[in-house]
């Protein structure tokens, strides 16, 4: 299932991110430095701690772990592993950060924890159409405060635009 998670303006740059608790998992969302935002489980590939222990802020460019400070990219990829350069078989390449799916609509980020979650728009099909008509109330009231008038009642909101149905969930984002 996907769920709520967060506003994506919140992350506004590259490197800023949020946590979140979610059944009983720490989620890590970071915005990457190519603008992508995901998502990953905020638990170190080494021992398992876990990452990032405030809910947000902003990497400088990397994750270390605290504990012995290995060290991902933005896109969650093993960067650095001190002492395990010498371990015999031991590849950075199998051990990124693990994902976790995440997309966004209207703004809103949606995190879902499947290793194989179906398409968010699935879930949330006909919610453009349920809140559209509040959307275009908001919007009216926003124009009329910045006049300085008294914004008509929802009911005469004259937006009534019918969205198209998506054809892949980045459509919605
Ligand atoms: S537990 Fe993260 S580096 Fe060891």
């Amino acid at each position: 299932m996907w769920l709520a998670a967060g506003r994506a303006a919140e992350l506004d740059r590259p490197g800023t991110f949020i946590t979140r608790d979610v059944a009983g998992a720490s989620v890590l969302l970071v915005r990457g430095p190519d603008g992508r935002l995901q998502g990953f489980h905020n638990v170190c590939r080494h021992r398992g701690t876990r990452l990032c222990v405030t809910d947000a802020g902003t990497f400088a460019g990397s994750i270390q772990c605290p504990y012995h400070a290995w060290t991902y990219g933005l896109d969650g990829a093993l960067l650095a592993a001190p002492q395990m350069d010498e371990a015999v078989g031991f590849t950075k390449a199998d051990y990124p950060l693990r994902p976790v799916a995440c997309e966004t609509w209207d703004g809103h980020i949606f995190i879902n924890l499947s290793d194989e979650p179906p398409p968010l728009w699935e879930q949330i099909r006909g919610l453009p159409q349920q809140t559209m008509h509040r959307r275009g109330a908001e919007l009216v009231a926003e124009i009329e405060r910045s006049r300085g008038e008294e914004a008509p009642p929802a009911a005469e909101c004259p937006v009534t635009t019918t969205l198209p149905a998506p054809s892949t969930a980045t459509a919605w984002a």
